[in-house]
């Protein structure tokens, strides 16, 4: 599948771009079949988790018992005081996460297809296993910065194994927010771990104190609909603001290797999905 230049592209810079390696059409699937999921959510179902005053344990329990399920998560401030959504329920979802690769017929379909094995295994996986799915909106003019950080903090292994599958769902450019990975400068080890305690508390926990990137060293990946970028664990990424009118939804998968370890620690741990 990837040549061997693509394979040491890889090694060397810890990600590489596919151009348009899906089509127009699959990527048009898995965009309605999110619509769908959005039009079929009852916000009600779920207002007090977001507009409530105890706010922060609520929303982590929505978020840590995500694992196994398909749930819509809303935009930091969707809700006014009162509880309304500010504006459209279909504007105001961050994502859904974390189990569609499972659960939706059109995301399982496609995320159990045969060029993202390939590939997995080309990278070096000898045993991929899908932990995580997510669908993310990055909302026009209200889709936030995430910061850098590197994917093995939530998916750690022993050794490190993580590989992320980027898939854009539509045209990724600067202004509407793609994603920006580290170019250039020092390697940075992974510098934080997210640890879910058995009472369910969480921590991040810092390992170093390197600083993260500079932001010269930051390289927007623009791609059109359909491509694929690949990144490793310990590679630092961040995505600006979408500052566009435009939206930029993109489908993730997180894909370890079933013959490393995976921590009893992750916030995640339901049943991988074996490619
Ligand atoms: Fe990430």
């Amino acid at each position: 599948m990837l040549t061997n230049t693509q394979k040491a592209a890889y090694q060397e810079t810890g990600y590489l771009v596919l151009e348009e390696c899906f089509s127009a059409s699959q990527m048009e699937t898995l965009k309605q079949a999110a619509l769908k999921i959005v039009d079929d959510f009852d916000p009600n179902s779920t207002r007090s988790v977001f507009s409530t005053q105890d706010q922060t344990k609520t929303r982590d329990d929505y978020f840590l018992s995500s694992g196994d399920k398909v749930r819509c998560f809303f935009e930091e401030d969707a809700f006014d005081e009162k509880g309304e959504l500010k504006q459209a329920k279909s504007l105001s979802i961050n994502k859904i996460g974390h189990a569609l690769h499972t659960l939706s017929p059109e995301f399982r379909d496609f995320s159990h297809n045969e060029t993202i094995k390939n590939i997995a295994m080309d990278l070096g996986q000898q045993k991929p296993q899908i932990h995580q799915s997510m669908y993310i909106f990055k909302q026009p003019k209200i889709g936030g910065v995430i910061r850098w950080h590197q994917d093995a903090t939530y998916f750690l292994t022993a050794p490190i194994s993580v590989i992320t599958f980027w898939f854009a769902v539509e045209d990724a450019t600067i202004e509407n927010g793609c994603l920006q990975v580290q170019s250039g400068g020092d390697p940075i080890p992974l510098k934080e771990v997210f640890v879910r305690y058995p009472d369910d508390k969480t921590e991040l926990k810092q390992l170093h104190d390197m600083p993260w990137p500079e932001d010269s060293c930051a390289k927007p990946l623009e791609v059109k609909k359909g491509s694929l970028v690949v990144f490793n664990g310990e590679l630092p990424h961040f995505s600006a603001p979408n500052i566009s009118n435009k939206s930029r939804h993109a489908y993730t998968l997180h894909i370890t290797c079933g013959n490393t370890e995976y921590a009893t620690e992750n916030w995640l741990q339901a049943k991988p999905s074996c490619l």
